[in-house]
């Protein structure tokens, strides 16, 4: 598959991308419009990009949509981020279903409104048998929430005699994160020219690949998608061992 003078190498994609859509704001900003717009248009680039995803075979796609830092914002603004949020599933979900896209979330959903989570159950309850690719959205998340939460589960386990805590390792913790079924992301790309993480997956992205651009969540298309997965394909992954390591693996060795 290529794209303006690209080359993505379909056997190397990064089987799951996660994606800090930022810069909303500025967008409708610097174009004298109500920050809500950028919001609107943001959620054409989700669509462009779940549809690409799917298309070059990416298995799994993770959406940072909403933060439980967001929950400051202005009531005006979360009010008309919520509503957009409906009007999306809505809009989207038989889509996503004949596209073969299954969808769900991570986060405290029960700080959603009512009718956010009665349309996300709506949506989640048609997902495909099948599924091409996974689609989560993160909403009303925070990954140091997330860790603690897990921690006083086993923490329970610990009290209720289940549990030792020498017995607490790596897979036990991951096991009660909310993407125990997801892999780690392989590539996670953030929008806006901002350097942080912003609370996003901090378990999950020890090891995952930073890719940072400049462009505006409502400006990231399929072309600024593509050059991501480029850029991606251009690294290599070390997890720690020597690069002839990583050589002899490759060879199958
Ligand atoms: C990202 O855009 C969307 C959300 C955080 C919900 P912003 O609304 O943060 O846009 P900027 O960063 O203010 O431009
Ligand atoms: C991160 O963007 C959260 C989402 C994209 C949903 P923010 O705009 O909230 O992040 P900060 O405040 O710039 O770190
Ligand atoms: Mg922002």
């Amino acid at each position: 598959m290529t794209g303006k003078n690209l080359y993505i190498d379909p056997q190397r994609l990064p089987r799951h991308v996660a994606i800090i859509m930022d810069g909303n704001g500025r967008w409708a900003q610097r174009r004298g419009l109500r920050r809500v717009r950028g919001h609107a248009a943001g959620a054409e680039s989700v669509r462009v990009v779940v549809r690409l995803a799917r298309e070059l075979g990416i298995s799994y796609l993770t959406l940072y949509a909403f933060s439980e830092e967001n929950w400051q914002r202005p009531a005006g603004e979360i009010r008309a981020l919520m509503g957009l949020l409906v009007r999306y599933l809505r809009r989207e979900i038989g889509e996503l279903r004949k596209n073969g896209i299954a969808l769900r979330t991570i986060g405290e959903l029960g700080r959603l409104p009512p009718e956010v989570q009665e349309e996300l159950a709506r949506a989640t309850a048609k997902n495909p048998p099948a599924p091409r690719i996974i689609l989560t959205l993160a909403l009303s998340y925070s990954g140091r929430h997330e860790i603690v939460r897990a921690i006083q589960t086993l923490a329970r386990e610990v009290q209720a005699g289940r549990l030792t805590p020498e017995e607490i390792d790596q897979t036990l913790l991951q096991r009660q994160l909310y993407t125990n079924d997801l892999p780690d992301p392989d590539l996670l790309i953030r929008t806006s020219g901002e350097f942080r993480l912003s609370n996003f997956l901090l378990w999950q992205s020890a090891y995952t690949e930073l890719y940072f651009t400049d462009t505006l969540w409502p400006d990231f298309r399929e072309q600024e998608f593509l050059e991501a997965i480029a850029d991606y394909q251009r690294r290599t992954r070390r997890f720690g061992l020597i690069q002839e390591q990583i050589a002899a693996d490759s060879d199958g060795i």
